[in-house]
């Protein structure tokens, strides 16, 4: 316990107040990536559903899909792992160790696949005293753990937060992995979900959740469905006073995982999932089935000029700017006082409606003062051309479908 506590101690040390973003060097831009949960969840019955349960076979065929067909191209670099890989227990030195029957190769041998194709691996673990879905939890082990996974060339956690003991056991374990991770001298991008379990038990401090954190999930797990992609994108907008100011360069808002290419989106939704998700500088974890995903959707994930708005150097978050008549206005500034805007119909009945963009409603900042380009980039390409200071745009957008421009 001492040790531990030295180690707390330190961590004041390392986490200089003002320094935006954990200071590991990683994450400078928001994470792109495959992470299982959404679509593959907890199946480990591999007799019945040999192609989909949990195994090492089932990431061994998307790290093959990630380099053959365009996602690591595209940017989409870290094959994450969600719960239930772990056995049952920890081996007799109380070191982890994955289920033997579904990663007969353990988690090494994992790593190496996938570092040999150019991919980074992230891994799951729980700040408690078991995982969400039962399986042995960190707490306890927190140092052990770290090193387990830096040992096996881990690149990411995913740190949940099932079965905590108390708020100060919660927020200590976070804190607690972060130095652990940071004294393996691995580079290991670590994502909390520190303020979805923190919220109703105290006001969540995201400027020291951003110091220890290269990302953090504020709201409950994502579903394959339009009601649940607005509830996140509601909420995000609701704590945008908060959540925003927390963002930048390795310190990312997680809205969960993109659901596209899955069964509950229609074409326009996934556009809207996508054009938010690149407003919000979200992490782009998709979870579907690269083994079998349709060529629009696909194409949808890897449009790079979508891609390079999520991406932008700047890193700061987007936000709502307006919600009126069933429309949302949300706007992301860009490196160079470029400028991301998206605009999405709320309207769930009836057809296309127009909306009437002013360059009032925009951002001060905008470097374009009587030379501004617009490009549409979502849901087709268009480009506008040149307006002066004063421009207007009337955009057609379906229901529960976005426009995404570019002001440049
Ligand atoms: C550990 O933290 C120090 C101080 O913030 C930082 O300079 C260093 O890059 C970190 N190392 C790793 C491996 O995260
Ligand atoms: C929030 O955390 C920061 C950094 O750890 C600290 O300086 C600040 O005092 C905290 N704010 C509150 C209200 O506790």
């Amino acid at each position: 316990m001492e040790f531990a506590w030295w180690l707390v101690a330190a961590g004041a040390v390392l986490c200089l107040p003002g320094v935006p973003g954990l200071n590991n060097g990683l994450a400078l831009t928001p994470p792109m990536g495959w992470l299982h949960w959404e679509r593959f969840l907890c199946e480990t019955n591999c007799e019945r559903d040999p192609n989909n349960c949990i195994s090492e076979q089932l990431f061994m065929q998307m790290a093959d899909m990630m380099v053959t067909n365009g996602w690591l191209d595209a940017g989409y670099k870290y094959l994450c792992i969600d719960d239930c890989w772990l056995a049952t227990k920890r081996d007799e030195n109380n070191r982890l160790q994955a289920d033997s029957t579904r990663f007969p190769g353990g988690i090494k041998k994992l790593a190496d696949y996938v570092h040999a194709r150019g991919l980074l691996l992230g891994i799951y673990q729980d700040v408690g005293k078991m995982t969400c879905a039962g399986y042995p939890g960190s707490e306890g082990f927190y140092e052990l753990d770290a090193q387990t996974f830096a040992d096996w060339g881990v690149d990411l956690l995913k740190f949940d937060g099932c079965n905590y003991e108390s708020l100060e056991q919660l927020e200590e374990g976070y804190r607690r992995m972060a130095i652990a991770l940071n004294h393996t001298g691995r580079n290991i991008v670590y994502s909390c979900e520190w303020p979805l379990y923190a919220r109703g038990m105290s006001k969540v401090n995201y400027t020291e959740v951003a110091e220890y954190c290269n990302s953090w999930r504020n709201f409950g797990d994502i579903l394959d469905s339009w009601s649940s992609v607005k509830s996140v994108i509601d909420f995000t907008a609701t704590l945008q006073d908060q959540l925003v100011p927390a963002a930048g360069p390795g310190a990312w808002n997680d809205p969960d995982m993109l659901v596209i290419g899955n069964f509950g989106l229609s074409w326009g939704q996934e556009v809207t999932q996508m054009a938010l998700w690149s407003i919000m500088a979200a992490p782009l974890l998709m979870s579907n089935d690269l083994r079998d995903i349709n060529p629009r959707s696909k194409a949808l994930l890897q449009n790079q000029e979508v891609i390079s708005i999520n991406q932008d150097s700047l890193g700061a978050q987007g936000y709502r700017v307006l919600k009126a008549d069933n429309f949302e206005l949300w706007e992301k500034p860009l490196a160079g006082g470029c400028l991301a805007v998206s605009v999405t119909n709320r309207q769930e009945i009836g057809g296309p409606r127009w909306f009437l963009l002013f360059r009032s409603m925009l951002w001060k900042g905008l470097a374009c003062k009587n030379k501004c380009y617009l490009t549409q980039l979502l849901p087709t390409r268009h480009e506008y051309g040149s307006f002066n200071a004063t421009f207007s745009l009337e955009l057609l957008v379906n229901p529960s479908s976005t426009v995404l421009l570019r002001v440049d």
